[in-house]
C-alpha cells in the first residue's frame, strides 16, 4: 500500500501519469472518494498517459465511455446508480473483464460480492481545498 499526498490538481495529474506507467492490459482500477475528490482528474491524466486523444470526462448519459489509446479503455462512473441490483443488471462484466483496461469511478457501489479478485484500488481523501491523500493498493 502506498499513500501519496497531492497538494494541487497538477500534483494529482502527475500522479495519474505515474499510475499509467504501472497499469497493464486487463487491469481493473477502482477510484473511491467523495464528490470533488479528484477521481475524474486522475482518470483524465491516466488516459493522457495512455495517449488517449479522445475527450475524457465522466459519462453523463451512459454509464461507460470507451476510449482508444495504447489500450482500449473503459471509463465507468457508477455515481448515479442506486443499488447493487441495478448495477448487476447493467452487465458491466464485458467491460470490466474485457481485453482493455477498466477505470471505475464510485467503484465502492459495486458491492462486496461483485468485487473482482484482481484490482487496483485508489482511494482519494480530501484534506482541504487543494490537498488530497491518495492511497494506492493492488489486490491480486
Ligand atoms: N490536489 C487536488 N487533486 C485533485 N483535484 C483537486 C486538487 N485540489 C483541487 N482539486 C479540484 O477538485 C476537483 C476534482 O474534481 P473531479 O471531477 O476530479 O472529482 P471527482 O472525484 O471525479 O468527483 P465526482 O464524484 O463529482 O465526479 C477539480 O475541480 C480539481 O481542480
Ligand atoms: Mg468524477
Amino acid at each position: 500500500m502506498r499513500i501519496l499526498i497531492s497538494k494541487s490538481t497538477e500534483d494529482t495529474q502527475k500522479i495519474g501519469l505515474n499510475i499509467a506507467k504501472k497499469i497493464k492490459k486487463k487491469d481493473i482500477i477502482f477510484f473511491i472518494g467523495s464528490l470533488g475528490a479528484g477521481k475524474t482528474v486522475l482518470v483524465q491524466s491516466i488516459c493522457k498517459g495512455f495517449k488517449v486523444k479522445d475527450f475524457v470526462n465522466s459519462p453523463s448519459f451512459k454509464i461507460v465511455n470507451e476510449y482508444k489509446g495504447r489500450f482500449k479503455i473503459y471509463h465507468i462512473d457508477l455515481y448515479r446508480l442506486n443499488s447493487t441490483k441495478e448495477i448487476e443488471e447493467l452487465g458491466l462484466e464485458e467491460y470490466i473483464y474485457g481485453e482493455g483496461i477498466a477505470l471505475i469511478e464510485w467503484a465502492d457501489k459495486l458491492g462486496k460480492k461483485n468485487l473482482p479478485e484482481k484490482r487496483i484500488e485508489i482511494k482519494i481523501r480530501i484534506k482541504n481545498e487543494n490537498e488530497r491523500y491518495i492511497k494506492w493498493q493492488r489486490y491480486c
